[in-house]
């Protein structure tokens, strides 16, 4: 039978609590980046249900997000309000270890290079000097976006910079967006993918073909040395083996 999309939250959901209790086992702090869209909110909702609700420790969990788009936090295509509908308003992590993306500010060059700094400031580094998340929650668009790294945009090649800002031609707005530096200094990254329109851009960033994954952003989400994690739904999982 199919992976449901409710199933798939479920083990997506077991992986980030998996990774967490890793790390706080330690007795260390854990460091995520979440992100937005609409697929992930089924996830949320069961990190901020029982049984999980109980079992995280979230006084040792710090929140981070890998995009925002430019609109104000109580903007219904705010991704940091998704996640404080579907989580944050319903577990106990000190809202002083949140740290929302200040995607609608006037001067977004300069807002990037502040959350950069924040990032510098408050995540451990272990590779290379550059800030180790825990854990980097990713979606994917139908066309192989992740983050807001969209195909054809100048940050697909920043190598520097850890956080930019950018206008996408192809919707029209400014993002603010963790470059492949950043993602790819991490000890996780986990993509959380369901549906049908997802399925070639799926197949295509799994695929041992360079070419044929080449147009894809999400493809170059390659950790140096962290694990990357493919969660998917039936339908969005479809196509790999075409
Ligand atoms: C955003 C996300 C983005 C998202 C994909 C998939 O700000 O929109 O960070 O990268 O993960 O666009 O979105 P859906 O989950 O809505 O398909």
């Amino acid at each position: 039978m199919e992976t449901t999309a409710e199933d798939a939250a479920e083990r997506a959901a077991g992986r980030l609590v998996q990774v967490i209790e890793e790390r706080t086992g330690q007795g260390k702090e854990c460091f995520l980046a979440l992100c937005g869209g609409t697929t992930p909110s089924e996830l949320y909702r069961r990190l901020a249900s029982p049984p999980l609700l109980e079992s995280i420790p979230w006084h040792d969990v710090h929140i981070f997000f890998g995009d925002e788009r430019d609109v104000p936090q109580d903007h219904v295509e705010n991704n940091y309000r998704l996640v404080t509908k579907t989580l944050l308003d319903h577990v106990p992590v000190p809202l002083t270890q949140v740290h929302p993306m200040p995607a609608d500010c006037r001067d977004l060059t300069a807002a990037a290079e502040q959350y950069e700094n924040l990032i510098r400031r408050l995540v451990p580094a272990e590779n290379d000097d550059l800030p180790t998340f825990d854990l980097i929650l990713l979606g994917m668009g139908a066309e192989g976006h992740t983050a807001s790294l969209f195909p054809d945009t100048p940050a697909l090649a920043e190598r520097e910079r850890l956080v930019v800002a950018q206008f996408v031609p192809v919707i029209g707005r400014n993002r603010m967006t963790f470059t492949f530096p950043l993602i790819n200094a991490a000890r996780n990254v986990m993509f959380f993918i369901t549906g049908a329109d997802k399925a070639d851009a799926v197949a295509a960033v799994l695929s041992d073909d360079p070419e044929r994954a080449s147009g894809y952003p999400a493809a170059r989400v390659q950790p140096r040395s962290g694990n990357v994690i493919f969660v998917l739904d039936g339908p969005a999982a479809r196509a790999i083996h075409e």
